[in-house]
């Protein structure tokens, strides 16, 4: 078949492979491939068992695999045939040298670059999908019109907004696609043809277009305002705790307030996954680097609040059960950094494990989908703990469960059953807020929510 252009996506994650069976399921006259260096993940992509766990994912893979999408380990070749490329690589904090702990970590970002320089032998558009550090665009390029070979390349910005475990519905239904481009000729001409791309499915006045450093710096700013309204909760679940008032009564209070809005103002453990820390702190050294201090600590504040949180939920488990967990057993209900997902990069539950064992405790852990995560998280820790999938089985003779993943089945679970199961007095920590407390102290647990009061049945 002849296909009316050749995209290719570089990095083969949980951000490029989403998101190029989306746009390979909508748009059947483009050919998309997608490559990666890591030759496992692609056979994993051309297998019945995907790398990425996301609800609806594996039917649209199904639907255009072999058709008009591809995974391959071909770089070069690829390179060479295509007219657009996304980037889609990793960008981690960068854990050594100047700014570690808080500058991107650009390393696969510009070997990327430089490969896209050697390998391509007529003109690109090359797409920042990466969450990169405002003017990133610019040292793209740089890079791409050095040396001898006299090629245009078109850098544009086009950060990727999908939230994990509902990846397809984001990509599906996106409250907006942001392209930014150079405000030239030539910048206007490659981002039509973006726009012309995604307006196969998402409506034009969604499709938002900026200069390139709005792009840019609109990916990092979303993220950590979405991060500060969850410290926000969190810091008031805090105060919560000390008053009497309840943090789920509040939160609807304040989001039924227009302005403030309803949506994410769950308080929890704390945020995880892979991008709200890296992307603040990123933030936070790029304020740092211009020399604004103030906005640097404020945003800083964010993170702080943050391990607070986490400190704090462990803290209340210790005391809650006579401040000694030594030898006691303590079952986690799920992993994963949220619910409908195996990810587990960044998530609370490896902090909250990590301190549990610190306090002598023995730890079992239950989650539908992280398991295998979990395990290479903790593989240092192995000895303290145990893995298993059924709930049942896994909270046998323990004297605590401390609920930290939303998956749904844990609403449903036979809490009667469980109740039989565990070791008196029987305590249970939400995590999430998501189980019905005065339905589990009827049954006689020691309930401890966040941001509630507890229920107990202790004189
Ligand atoms: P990921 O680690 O899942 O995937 C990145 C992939 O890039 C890896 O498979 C890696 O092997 C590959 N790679 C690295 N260097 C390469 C190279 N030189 N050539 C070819 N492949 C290379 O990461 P991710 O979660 O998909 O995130 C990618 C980017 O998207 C990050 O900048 C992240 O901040 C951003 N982002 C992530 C999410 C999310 O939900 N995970 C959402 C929005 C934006
Ligand atoms: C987040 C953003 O929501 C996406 O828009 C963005 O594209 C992505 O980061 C990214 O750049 O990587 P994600 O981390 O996948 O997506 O998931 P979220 O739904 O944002 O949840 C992040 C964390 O916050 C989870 O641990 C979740 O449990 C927690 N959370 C979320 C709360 O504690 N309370 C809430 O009200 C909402």
């Amino acid at each position: 078949m002849n296909f009316k252009k050749n995209i290719l996506c570089i990095g083969a994650g949980y951000v490029g492979g989403p998101t190029m069976a989306m746009i390979a399921y909508k748009c059947p006259q483009y050919k998309i491939t997608v490559v990666d260096i890591n030759e496992d993940k692609i056979r994993a992509w051309n297998s019945e068992s995907l790398p990425v766990y996301e609800p609806g994912l594996y039917e649209i893979v199904k639907k255009t695999r072999g058709k008009n999408l591809f995974f391959d380990t071909n770089i070069p070749k690829c390179i060479k045939e295509s007219e657009i490329i996304f980037v889609s690589v990793n960008t981690p904090t960068k854990d050594y040298g100047v700014g570690a702990g808080q500058a991107a970590d650009l390393q696969y970002w510009e070997k990327t670059a430089r490969t896209i320089r050697e390998y391509a032998e007529s003109p690109k558009i090359v797409i920042e999908k990466s969450t990169l550090p405002v003017r990133t665009s610019l040292a793209m390029e740089r890079i791409l019109s050095s040396g001898k070979k006299n090629i245009a390349f078109e850098v544009l910005s086009n950060p990727e907004f999908l939230a994990e475990g509902t990846a397809i519905r984001d990509l599906e239904n996106p409250d907006r696609v942001l392209i930014g481009s150079r405000e030239t000729e030539s910048g206007y001409i490659a981002r039509e043809q973006l726009v012309e791309i995604y307006a196969n499915w998402v409506p034009k006045e969604k499709i938002l277009t900026t200069n390139l450093w709005s792009s840019e710096l609109s990916k990092l700013a979303a993220n950590a305002f979405l991060a500060q309204r969850i410290s926000s909760i969190n810091a008031i679940s805090a105060l919560c705790e000390k008053t009497e008032a309840n943090i789920d009564e509040v939160a609807t209070a304040i989001g039924m307030d227009a302005r403030i809005g309803s949506k994410f103002l769950k308080a929890s453990i704390g945020f995880g996954g892979s991008c709200f820390k890296k992307d603040i702190m990123n933030l936070v050294y790029l304020c740092r680097f211009y020399g604004l201090k103030e906005v640097a600590e404020y945003w800083e504040g964010v993170v702080r609040i943050n391990e607070y949180q986490k400190e704090r939920f462990t803290r209340n488990m210790l005391n809650a059960m006579f401040n000694t967990l030594a030898g006691k057993k303590i079952c986690l209900f799920g992993f994963a950094f949220k619910a409908n997902t195996g990810d587990t990069r960044e998530t609370p539950s490896i902090f909250i494990a990590e301190k549990l064992i610190e306090e002598r405790a023995n730890i079992i852990i239950t989650d539908p989908k992280a398991l295998e995560n979990a395990k290479n998280d903790l593989g240092h820790l192995n000895s303290h703990i145990e893995y298993m999938k059924d709930p049942y089985k896994a909270v046998q003779g323990c004297d605590a469960i401390a609920l930290l993943t939303e998956w749904d089945i844990y609403k449903s679970l036979d809490y009667r059953r469980i109740f039989e199961l565990m070791t008196k007095p029987s305590f249970i920590f939400d995590g999430r807020n998501i189980l019905n407390h005065s339905e589990l102290y009827e049954i006689g647990f020691n309930v401890f929510p966040i941001g509630k009061p507890p229920f107990t049945h202790f004189k």
